[in-house]
């Protein structure tokens, strides 16, 4: 099946206009291209659950807090087209900058006390420029379901804060995770990384997965928990930006663990960071 590329506002809603009249359910995979198949699961659970879907490709400039980021950030739109295609997509939407913001931007969403810690705390501005672009997807869109991976917890609790307190009428779907064989999180930007860092990549998942193991064996503790991961970080090449065991829905820290709890971080390999994350529960 070939994927219609639209890169204008009017014809993305002119084309979705005779499927939404035939009752078809629409799903969005918002995305900043450079698709790996942690997309790729995106996009077929979408298609498994929609009769049209649409794969939004936009590098958000207004969520990047480094303009070298932004810069650097990858791009492959031909690639991401075909990589649309393999899996049933129908249109991949890939506006220009201009497009999306053909004005100076005088409104942005605020999702206040979900996004001052983690992410928040290192990248200002971030989640405002998140929330805004997404909320925009969706008004451009109206999609029934938009698909959001769990790699990014706190953006995921964020657009369901959003979603929920603004009454947008769409269901937010949640997608699990993926990851290589040794335990690394696909990411776009996994691509910068070289040999050498990418060989200790892993060390983050384990450190993790020595979090999950210490609450499963029954620690409350949070800072012994935390103590346990962040030990396993300790290693020449890596910088730990943060790690935190925070509540999953309001992204505020728990200090004794009673109830499931994501266990969060972000870390720099060289001049690439890479956040990852799991939900752990106590044993
Ligand atoms: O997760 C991403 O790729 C982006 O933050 C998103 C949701 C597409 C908004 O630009």
């Amino acid at each position: 099946m070939s994927a219609r590329v639209i890169s204008s506002i009017s014809e993305l809603r002119e084309t979705l206009a005779p499927c939404r009249q035939a009752g078809e359910v629409i799903g969005l995979v918002p995305t900043m291209g450079a698709l790996h198949e942690g997309h790729g699961r995106l996009i077929g659970q979408a298609v498994r659950d929609s009769g049209c879907v649409v794969v939004s490709v936009f590098v958000n400039p207004i969520q990047f807090n480094d303009q070298q980021d932004y810069r650097l950030y990858p791009r492959s739109l031909d690639a991401d087209v075909e990589f649309c295609e393999r899996r049933g997509a129908a249109i991949v939407f890939a506006p220009a900058v201009e497009e999306m913001y053909p004005r100076p931007l005088k409104s942005s969403v605020e999702v206040a006390g979900l996004t001052e810690r983690l992410c928040g705390e290192f990248r200002p501005g971030h989640f405002r420029g998140v929330a805004t672009v997404v909320l925009k997807l969706l008004q451009i869109v109206q999609p029934e379901r938009a698909y959001f991976g769990e790699k990014d917890a706190q953006q995921l609790a964020v657009i369901r804060r959003m979603v929920a307190d603004l009454n947008v009428p769409v269901t937010i779907v949640g997608v699990a995770t993926v990851r290589e064989p040794d335990g690394l999180a696909l990411s776009s930007r996994n691509r910068r990384l070289s040999a050498a860092e990418r060989e200790l990549a892993p060390v983050f998942f384990r450190a993790l997965e020595a979090a999950r193991k210490r609450i499963a064996s029954g620690e409350r503790d949070a800072a012994a928990v935390k103590q346990a991961a962040l030990a396993v970080l300790e290693q020449p090449g890596i910088r730990v930006e943060y790690l935190e065991i925070v509540d999953p829905d309001e992204m505020q820290p728990a200090p004794a663990i009673e109830g499931r709890v994501l266990v969060a971080g972000a870390i720099w390999l060289g001049s690439t960071r890479l956040i990852d994350n799991l939900i752990c529960e106590p044993g």
